[in-house]
């Protein structure tokens, strides 16, 4: 079963489990994992290659070179149209925009999550000066897929994609970032964020966003962390959206501003 699949299982037992959600939207979500995994059969069986290649030669067949608009509106039409992808996607994008937009001059930009790189392109397109998006991928045929799709937009200058571990990258990174996207594996939100810290990568007026906190996945302890811990300040709320291509559903960003330095170590890492 494939990452994407995995997602939407973990989303559905989650669903299941909470007993306030209505039932309509329950169903919804379950016939959405069931069409998604005839979908992903159908390719199978057809030898189509793997969706994130296939989203590739989508965006080459489809989208204009050198024109990063083009190639997020292909991936947005192949993930509506063709084979689910774990995009960000056009609505939530949209809130990612207007604070990528208000960014200083030469801004940096730090992603834990490449995928096939929707949202670098998403990010790099926007800033302005040397601005740049760092953005970590912990697997390497994703990582191939979104250099290329970066290439095919014209901003491979703007973006480097590191391919390892967020857990082993963070700590070899120089800071500090104005924006921080999270957008990897949701368990990792919270220690990652620690590790961000603790390597001073975040400076006054840095903004953390953290996609999927919505009530499909369990963010409680992230949540939690940036709305009410005393050591490492932030002034942090919840930006209501739509689940990436299945609108029926909702979802959500935590957006949280960095307020002062910081005036201890985090509660996490080192301290137990
Ligand atoms: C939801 S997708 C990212 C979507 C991307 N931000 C976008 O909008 O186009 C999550 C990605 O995070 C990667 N990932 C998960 N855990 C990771 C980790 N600990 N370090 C680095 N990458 C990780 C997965 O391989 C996957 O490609």
């Amino acid at each position: 079963m494939n990452q994407t699949i995995t997602a939407l299982a973990m989303s559905i037992s989650t669903t299941l489990a909470a007993d306030f959600r209505p039932i309509p939207q329950r169903l919804g979500l379950i016939g959405a994992i069931f069409r998604e995994l005839g979908r992903s059969a159908r390719a199978t069986l057809g030898r189509q290659p793997r969706r994130e290649r296939a989203a590739l030669d989508f965006v080459r067949a489809e989208a204009v070179e050198g024109d990063a608009e083009s190639v997020l509106c292909a991936l947005d039409r192949f993930a509506r149209e063709q084979r689910f992808m774990m995009n960000l996607g056009d609505d939530k994008g949209r809130v990612l925009d207007a604070l990528v937009a208000q960014l200083p001059l030469n801004a940096h930009v730090l992603e834990l999550g490449t995928y096939c790189g929707y949202s670098a392109v998403r990010m790099a397109r926007l800033l302005r000066g040397g601005g740049q998006v760092v953005s970590i991928e912990a697997n390497r045929r994703h990582a191939r897929i979104a250099q290329a799709i970066c290439q095919f937009a014209g901003v491979e200058d703007q973006v480097r994609i590191l391919v390892g571990e967020s857990g082993t990258i963070i700590p070899t990174l120089t800071g500090p970032f104005d924006l921080v996207l999270m957008d990897h594996n949701k368990d990792e939100y919270l220690v990652d964020l620690w590790r961000i810290e603790d390597k001073g990568l975040l400076e006054p007026g840095s903004k953390i966003v953290a996609d999927n906190v919505g009530p499909l996945f369990d963010a409680r302890e992230y949540l939690k962390y940036v709305r009410t811990n005393p050591y490492n300040p932030y002034r942090s709320h919840y930006v209501e959206s739509r689940l990436e291509y299945y609108e029926a559903h909702p979802d959500g960003m935590e957006i949280s501003v960095r307020l002062s330095a910081g005036q201890g170590d985090s509660p996490s890492l080192g301290t137990g």
